[in-house]
């Protein structure tokens, strides 16, 4: 099969940040998925349906004539997250989730939350009202080692937050260890999990071994290989708990390459045809459509995309680099060979 059409896909899981870069991020997703859910770890977080609602009208602004692409937008958990605003946000149509990020785990998250018991409140509002809770899953302390946040989460504060709130629908996001994805496998039909195409593409000799590749820093680090194993066979396993989450993230390029880095990589410009090259590594590409365009929209409650896209097996050359507001900006790949192409976005 050297050529496929799919249901339109969404992205689950989306980094656009904001300013004078939203016109060059928005057309990279626009062009390819239909949705996404946007993440609210902007500086200042997006912790209100006001500020939702204004970000989302400077992302429409920011879609290219013609194109329809919708940002569903999600709130930044605090400590002192109330449940009016929970109702506040269910009430407004555009809000489809909460975001969890524990304060100190990642890009922007000095105002995330420090214990889930000060969000009590607000998340018994969401697990009556059918919010879904996106959750970063690692533990912050210094003392736990960063290949092994994740698995610590889990045990840690994953199953005391399901067991307090057994309806609370939960998004693990960027699962990124054979222990996660065993772990969403066995849990209950209100546990789903997103998964970046980087972590079934690549593992952490990618990062780290014959030089120091900071294109390849995220967090959730890459793990081992036997861990994008497992990953890559959740994805194309059919089982619907698994669906597409890139976590994009893009950093200007002197923030990524320098003594200090920031986490986040960018796939945007390649994001579908990166898990088309995944899923084709095991002969699997007739498992994404499930994965790409029908598995979140179902665990969402939204309907499926009725357009469609097309890819074939072509190559190209991703650029060096694209154009970030006034700076410049290293896609993931860059200047390297991309295994598959997207042909066309087709109207229903
Ligand atoms: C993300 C970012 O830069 O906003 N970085 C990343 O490495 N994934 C934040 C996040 O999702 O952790
Ligand atoms: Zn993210």
């Amino acid at each position: 099969m050297d050529r496929i059409a799919l249901t339109c896909p969404d992205d689950w899981h989306l980094h656009l940040r904001d300013g004078d870069v939203l016109g060059d991020l928005v057309p990279f997703t626009a062009e390819r998925f239909a949705r996404a859910i946007i993440m609210p770890n902007l500086n200042p977080p997006v912790t209100t349906v006001h500020q939702a609602r204004a970000y989302r009208e400077r992302i429409l602004a920011a879609v290219p004539p013609g194109r329809a692409f919708e940002p569903l937008m999600t709130l930044y958990l605090t400590d002192i997250t109330t449940p009016e605003t929970i109702r506040e946000a269910v009430e407004s149509g555009i809000i489809y989730g909460v975001k969890l990020y524990p304060a100190g785990a990642t890009t922007n998250s000095e105002a995330g939350v420090t214990d889930l018991a000060r969000c009590h409140e607000a998340l018994a509002a969401m697990e009556e009202l059918g919010l879904p809770l996106q959750i970063h899953g690692e533990v912050t302390h210094g003392n736990v080692d960063i290949f092994d946040r994740e698995t610590r989460f889990i045990e840690g504060r994953l199953v005391p937050l399901m067991g307090r709130y057994p309806r609370l629908r939960l998004v693990f996001e960027h699962i990124t260890t054979a222990q996660a994805a065993e772990f969403v496998h066995e849990a209950p039909a209100s546990v789903a999990a997103t998964i970046t195409a980087h972590h079934l593409l690549f593992n952490r000799n990618h990062l780290l071994a014959g030089g120091l590749r900071p294109h390849y820093y995220c967090l959730p680090v890459l793990k081992r290989e036997i861990d994008r194993e497992s990953l890559l066979e959740a994805a194309t396993s059919g089982s619907p708990k698994f669906f597409l989450g890139t976590d994009s993230a893009p950093h200007a390029r002197g923030d990524k390459e320098s003594a200090c880095g920031c986490a986040g990589c960018f796939t945007a410009p390649a994001a579908i045809e990166l898990y088309a090259e995944a899923f084709d590594s095991v002969g699997r590409i007739d498992m994404l459509e499930g994965f790409a365009s029908h598995f979140g929209a179902d665990f969402y409650g939204l309907p499926r995309n009725t357009d469609s896209i097309g890819l074939e097996r072509v190559d190209w050359n991703m650029p060096k680099h694209y154009r970030f507001g006034q700076r410049d900006i290293v896609p993931l790949r860059a200047g390297d060979r991309i295994r598959w192409r997207l042909t066309e976005r087709e109207r229903a």
